[in-house]
C-alpha cells in the first residue's frame, strides 16, 4: 500500500515512523516532510496548506490512504476534497474540524449538550465585550475564537488588562480574523490533562493520558510556544476520572457532533482542567497533538495503518488497540530565541550517538544542507524515551541530552518534574 502523510513536524515524523512499521505499507510519501522523515519516507516539497498542490499530487500519484494531521489543511477542507475523489483519507472533514478551528463553535456545542466547561460569553462586538468585563472577577480568560498558533489565549489579571487585550484582539487585529470573535471565559484552576482519542464518530478509543508544557521557560515562565515537551501518563488522571470523562465528556462530544451533522472521524484531543468541581473541557483539537504524539507513538503496539483504516471504514469497535503499559517522556530542543526570532541553518551533531543510547529522535524543524542536517524551525528535535515511570524516562532523556549540539540550542529542564 502507498500512503501519503501531510505535514512536516515532529508529530508527522512520529506518525510516519509508526506507519513504517506496518507490514502492509510499501511506501510512504510525506509533504513536505523534513530531514528525519526523509530517511524513512519520500518527501515531496508541497506545503501542508497548499491544498491544490496536494490534490494534484494525489491525482498523478494514486494513494491507498492520505493521512492529514496538521490543523490548517483540516480546516481548509483537504479531507472533504479527498473524500470527493474517493481517496481514503484519515482526519475530520472541515465541518467537524471546526471543533478546533472555532472556539465559539466548540463552546456553544458544549453549552448546548451540557458538556462540562468553564462559563463563558462570546462577543463579536468590541463595545459589548468591554461593557461585559467592567464588573467581573479576575483573573479572567480572553480567547481569540480562531486558530492562532497557540498564542490566542490571554489570562488577564485586572480590568485594565482586559480592556487592553480586547482592544488589541478585536480592534487592532492582533490575531487577524481569528481574533475578531472572542470568548471571555471563567478562569479554571487545577491540573491540566490531555487525552487524545481515536474515533470513527461512533466509538471512542482513548490513548494514554499526557501532559504538555506550553511555556518556553522552566517553571511555566516565558512565552507560549507550540509545546516544549510532554510526558505520559498524567499522574492526576485516575481510572475514576477516566470513567467520568468517557461518560460525561468523550461520548457526549462525538454524539453531539453526529447530531449536528458534523460526524467526527480521526483523532480528537480533549484538553481538560481537573477542577475541584470535576473535569472541565478547556478546548478540543481535531488532530494529534505535537509534542504529545511523540510521547505516545512509541507506546502503541497495534498497527497504526489498521487503526486508520478502521476509522475510515467506521469499524473502530472491531479493532483492539493495545498500548505498552509504560511511561514516556519527550523533551523538545528549540532554536535560541524561539518563539520569537531565531536563526535557521545551524548544523546539528550527535543524532546518531543519542539514538545508539536508546533515545528516539523525532525531527521537528530540520532540513538537509550540503549533506548535513541543519536547524530549520523554532522547534528542532523531540527526544523521546519510554521507561517504567515518567521520572525514569525523563531522567534518561536529560542524561543524554548533551550529546546533541547546535548553536544556541534551548530546552526546558523541568519536563515531567512538576
Ligand atoms: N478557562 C481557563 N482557565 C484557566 N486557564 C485556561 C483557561 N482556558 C485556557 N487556559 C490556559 O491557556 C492555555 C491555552 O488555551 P487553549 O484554549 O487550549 O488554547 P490554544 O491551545 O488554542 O492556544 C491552556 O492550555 C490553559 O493552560
Ligand atoms: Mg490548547
Amino acid at each position: 500500500m502507498k500512503v501519503l502523510v501531510i505535514g512536516g513536524g515532529g508529530r508527522e515524523h512520529a506518525v510516519v515512523k509508526k506507519l513504517s512499521e506496518s507490514p502492509k505499507i510499501e511506501k510512504i510519501y510525506c509533504t513536505p516532510g523534513n530531514a528525519g522523515i526523509s530517511q524513512i519516507a519520500q518527501c515531496v516539497n508541497i506545503k501542508a496548506t497548499d491544498i491544490e498542490g496536494i490534490i494534484n499530487f494525489v491525482k498523478t500519484n494514486p494513494m491507498d490512504m492520505v493521512v492529514v494531521t496538521p490543523d490548517d489543511p483540516l480546516a481548509l477542507g483537504l479531507v472533504d476534497r479527498l473524500n470527493e475523489m474517493d481517496v481514503p483519507a484519515f482526519g475530520p472533514v472541515a465541518k467537524a474540524a471546526e471543533i478546533e478551528s472555532s472556539k465559539a463553535f466548540s463552546k456553544t456545542l458544549m453549552k448546548k449538550y451540557s458538556i462540562p466547561t468553564g462559563d463563558f460569553e462570546i462577543f463579536d462586538n468590541a463595545e459589548k465585550a468591554l461593557e461585559y468585563v467592567k464588573d467581573k472577577k479576575y483573573p479572567l480568560v480572553i480567547k481569540a475564537s480562531g486558530l492562532a498558533l497557540g498564542k490566542g489565549v490571554i489570562i488577564v489579571e485586572n480590568h485594565q488588562e482586559a480592556v487592553d487585550t480586547i482592544s488589541q484582539m478585536m480592534l487592532n487585529d492582533m490575531f487577524g480574523a481569528s481574533g475578531r470573535t472572542v470568548i471571555i471565559e471563567e478562569f479554571l484552576e487545577g491540573p491540566e490533562v490531555t487525552v487524545l482519542a481515536f474515533t470513527d464518530g461512533k466509538t471512542i478509543k482513548t490513548m494514554p493520558s499526557s501532559q504538555d508544557h506550553k511555556r518556553a521557560l522552566d517553571n511555566d515562565k516565558g512565552l507560549n510556544t507550540g509545546g516544549m515537551g510532554a510526558f505520559s501518563p498524567s499522574l492526576y488522571y485516575s481510572n475514576e476520572i477516566e470513567d467520568y470523562c468517557v461518560k460525561n465528556i468523550f461520548y457526549p462530544t462525538i454524539n453531539a457532533m453526529k447530531k449536528e451533522e458534523r460526524n467526527f472521524k480521526g483523532v480528537i484531543y480533549f484538553q481538560m482542567m481537573l477542577t475541584k468541581n470535576g473535569p472541565k473541557v478547556i478546548e478540543y483539537n481535531a488532530r494529534f497533538g505535537d509534542p504529545e504524539t511523540q510521547a505516545l507513538m512509541p507506546l502503541l503496539k497495534t498497527d497504526l495503518y489498521d487503526i486508520f483504516n478502521a476509522i475510515i471504514d467506521e469499524n473502530l469497535d472491531k479493532i483492539d488497540i493495545v498500548w505498552e503499559n509504560k511511561a514516556s517522556a519527550t523533551v523538545v530542543l528549540a532554536s535560541g530565541g524561539y518563539p520569537k526570532e531565531y536563526t535557521k541553518g545551524y548544523p546539528i551533531t550527535g543524532i546518531e550517538e543519542i539514538i545508539q543510547n536508546g533515545i528516539t529522535v523525532y525531527h521537528m524543524g530540520t532540513s538537509v544542507k550540503d549533506g548535513d542536517i541543519v536547524t530549520n524551525g523554532g522547534r528542532v528535535l523531540a527526544l523521546t524515551t519510554t521507561a517504567d515511570t515518567v521520572e525514569e524516562a525523563v531522567t534518561k532523556v536529560y542524561n543524554n541530552i548533551n550529546r546533541i549540539h547546535f548553536k544556541d540550542m534551548h530546552y526546558r529542564k523541568d519536563i515531567g518534574r512538576k
